[in-house]
């Protein structure tokens, strides 16, 4: 367990404890519009998620990831990622077991790849989209707050991917 932004957390899960979530889990089956080559019939799961209903003592919303290792047509797990609509407001992260690769990526094209792992943390920028990979054999498990008026932009990268995958 623990403890982090004001929340016990089970670092191995991402699992709150004792405190009421909003969980979701994302199928490959959901994430073909990003994945063309993803069939629709896929129902792994890739990712899980729980979002704390209470915010944090700054008025952040705090949510953990699990993203499962593995592939799916010829991708290593991925979140989709996003820009904020609001470039001044970024989200800051933290790994809570396992390891993976967070990339960033420019309103510009520019995609930079960070390899983190448990206990690292890093600020995203406003400006840089953000995506969580795993390469390895282990789930990559994570914890983000952000400030809830950044706005999410699924969008662009919809468009136009996220310039290497
Ligand atoms: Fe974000």
């Amino acid at each position: 367990m623990v403890r982090l932004w004001g929340f016990e957390i089970d670092e191995s899960s991402g699992s709150f404890i004792g405190a009421d979530v909003v969980g979701k889990e994302v199928r490959a089956s959901s994430l073909v519009a990003y994945f063309p080559s993803l069939s629709p019939d896929d129902d792994r799961v890739v990712y899980q998620t729980e979002t704390a209903l209470a915010r944090d003592d700054n008025g952040l919303h705090v949510a953990t990831t699990l993203l499962f290792p593995g592939t799916f047509a010829g991708n290593f797990s991925m979140t989709r990622g996003h820009f904020h609509v609001d470039p001044t407001l970024g989200e800051e992260m933290v790994v809570l077991s396992g390891r993976g690769e967070l990339w960033l990526k420019s309103r510009e094209g520019e995609v930079t790849r960070l390899s983190l792992s448990a206990g690292e943390e890093f600020s995203i920028p406003g400006h840089l989209a953000h995506r969580a990979v795993n390469p390895h054999e282990v789930p990559f498990v994570f914890a983000v707050r952000w400030d809830d008026r950044c706005g999410h932009d699924y969008e662009s990268i919809l468009n136009e991917g996220f310039g290497a995958r």
